[in-house]
């Protein structure tokens, strides 16, 4: 096929900057798209076009793995990231919730289904500020056919029950002055509410904190997703919870904060 020949010279140059195993997924995209294994150049050159864009593979494929599940993923939610795959392995291993689970900042919906997946007798709600996201976690939902309980709030302020032992938040941590930094890949393309963590990049998760602190919420373990550069500041923010623990993703980064009240 040439295919090489019929893209411009432009795209020819540039292409060499996509690795080779994303060329070979663009190319089966476009063969999905277009229905047949054949004459889908048109297909091909609209999902490089994207891709040389700097839009995200996992957003021009639509799906992406996610430790046993599969989900859908666009504009709309952050791409789950592999060290929150590393979170559901150390939340399996390390508790055992029995009266509910709250996941905050819910995104794509990915850690709020892999907790109804792994705990099938535990009720499970997922919320988020961005009803955007949330529409695509209800889909996420449907496609794998777990029922959580997705809804809209600002971090605790429209949860009316106390009955859960177990909050999970992967809330927004890049300090907003190191926003124009990231990689044009995410920076263009995911959503910045997903991003945006404030002046100090702690302003969404101190502020979770502060509101369990004063709703009295207790008898329950909060597994919080970080910035490595923002643990010292986050155990201080847990100075009066008990059993705090910081623990590594598998770079070796202090990457989650455990801890109970
Ligand atoms: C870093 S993303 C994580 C998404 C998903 N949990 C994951 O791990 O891939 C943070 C999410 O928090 C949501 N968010 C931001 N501010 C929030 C707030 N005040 N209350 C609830 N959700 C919020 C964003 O919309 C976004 O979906």
């Amino acid at each position: 096929m040439k295919l090489d020949v019929w893209l411009t010279w432009k795209n020819k140059v540039n292409i060499r900057n996509i690795p080779e195993y994303e060329i070979a997924r663009l190319r089966e995209k476009a063969k999905e798209i277009n229905g047949s294994p054949t004459n889908y150049e048109n297909e091909y050159s609209t999902l490089l076009t994207r891709r040389l864009n700097h839009e995200p593979l996992q957003y021009i494929e639509e799906y992406v793995p996610f430790y046993t599940i599969q989900l859908k993923v666009d504009q709309r939610c952050l791409i789950p990231r592999p060290e929150t795959e590393y979170l559901i392995e150390l939340i399996k291993e390390n508790i055992e919730p029995s009266k509910g689970i709250l996941d905050i900042g819910t995104g794509s919906g990915c850690i709020a289904l892999m907790m109804k997946v792994l705990f099938p007798d535990v009720e499970v709600s997922g919320i988020d500020i961005s009803q955007e996201a949330l529409s695509i976690a209800i889909e996420n939902a449907q496609l794998n056919s777990v029922p959580v309980n997705f809804y809209q709030s600002d971090l605790l302020e429209n949860v009316k029950t106390k009955s859960f032992d177990l909050i999970i938040a992967n809330l927004p941590y890049i300090p907003q002055d190191n926003l124009d930094g990231l990689d044009k890949e995410v920076i263009d393309y995911e959503p910045l509410i997903a991003l945006n963590g404030g002046v100090e990049g702690l302003e969404i998760i101190s502020r979770l904190i502060q509101q369990i602190e004063s709703n009295d919420l207790t008898n329950l373990t909060l597994c919080l997703e970080i910035d490595s550069t923002k643990s010292e500041q986050t155990l201080d923010l847990l100075s009066d919870w008990k059993d705090v623990k910081l623990l590594k993703d598998l770079a070796e980064k202090d990457r989650y904060v455990f801890a109970t009240r």
